[in-house]
């Protein structure tokens, strides 16, 4: 059976901006997010720090409530599973994984213990076939010999090998999409290759959907089949990953291009927060959010919210300019 799609409809979350009782502002930290992850492919959220990446990552998953919006797989409604029943086979189709791996392993427990538990809870193989279960699991991301990396505790891997690790526990459960939330970002250069490598192998062989969440234009324009770039909590720009990063529609997707810097310049530039950017999303206003920061506004930014328009074939833009709608 091949497995199913997850659609994505106006997902909406709003968190309070403000840090007293009286200030009633909220900031739309996703806003209106429509998109789906097809089995066999990854599909980039790319977009500075702030701009809602992991809240979209994280309402996947059921850490957050959405304020509105629909997730469905398998014709069904994921933000409206109720009971402890259903919402394991949910969390057993959507797994997530976590920036910093150390943190979302716990030091006292060995290998073998992180991926044992979710077999036991989710009844994945009879008890006496864990332990080969394990090792299948640790093989299959490229922990080898297993039986040796499943008696060891956190600290005495490597970074990359505790990203492995969190991947393997991810698939433990047998998902149909794994979010992973910049897996490669706290990993030395060197081996963050790996890593993207691992995805793109997975997503292969078992017929995997990823979301892949990064700020690395560089590592997306490798694995990515689809891209989606967000901005202050909409996405700006959508289609097909080639396309997109050779032939960026969007202002904002330019702005991220040019700050990848040359591999062959050494240190990487890091995007960071953009006060426009967390401003942008606060109470926003009718018009562009990225005005204030666009070398090509018009009159009309200002006062009239671009729609997300299908300029080209399957990719789309949420620009007056690059992408005007017939409408406005
Ligand atoms: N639990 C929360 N409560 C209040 N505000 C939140 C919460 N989580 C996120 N936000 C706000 O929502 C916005 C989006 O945050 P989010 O963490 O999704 O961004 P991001 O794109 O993942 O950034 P980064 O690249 O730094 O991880 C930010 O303005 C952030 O401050
Ligand atoms: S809508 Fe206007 S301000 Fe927004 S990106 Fe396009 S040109 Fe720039
Ligand atoms: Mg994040």
């Amino acid at each position: 059976m091949s497995a199913a799609e997850l659609q994505v409809e106006g997902l909406t979350k709003y968190f309070r901006a403000g840090g007293t009782w009286f200030d009633r502002s909220r900031v739309h930290a996703v806003e209106d997010v429509s998109f789906s992850l097809r089995p066999g492919t990854i599909t980039a959220l790319v977009g500075e720090s702030g701009s809602g990446k992991s809240t979209v990552a994280r309402l996947l998953v059921r850490l957050y409530a959405p304020t509105s919006g629909r997730v469905l797989f398998g014709g069904e409604d994921l933000t409206q599973v109720r009971g402890r029943r259903r919402t394991l086979a949910y969390r057993s189709q959507v797994q997530m994984t976590f920036q910093d791996p150390f943190g979302s392993l716990n030091p006292a427990k060995t290998v073998r213990h992180h991926l044992a538990r979710p077999l036991r809870i989710h009844h994945v193989v009879p008890h006496d076939q864990i332990d080969n279960r394990v090792h299948e699991l640790l093989d299959r991301v490229g922990l080898v010999p297993p039986e040796k990396i499943a008696a060891k505790y956190p600290h005495e891997l490597s970074g990359g090998q505790r990203q492995r690790v969190a991947i393997a526990r991810a698939l433990a459960v047998e998902p149909s999409v794994v979010v992973a939330d910049e897996p490669i970002s706290m990993l030395d250069v060197s081996i963050r290759i790996g890593i993207l490598n691992l995805m793109v192998d997975l997503k292969e062989q078992h017929d995997l959907a990823f979301l892949y969440v990064t700020h690395d234009l560089a590592s997306a324009r490798y694995v990515a089949d689809t891209v989606l770039v967000m901005y202050a909590g909409q996405i700006v720009e959508q289609g097909p990953a080639e396309q997109v990063l050779s032939e960026p529609l969007h202002p904002y997707t330019e702005l991220l291009l040019a700050s990848v810097p040359d591999p062959a310049a050494g240190e990487r530039d890091k995007i960071e927060v953009h006060k426009g950017l967390a401003a942008a999303a606060v109470d926003p206003r009718d018009g562009c959010r990225f005005v204030n920061r666009c070398p090509i506004a018009i009159d009309v930014c200002s006062k009239i919210t671009p729609p997300l328009v299908e300029a080209r074939r399957d990719h789309s833009a949420r620009c007056h300019v690059t992408a005007p709608s017939p409408l406005v």
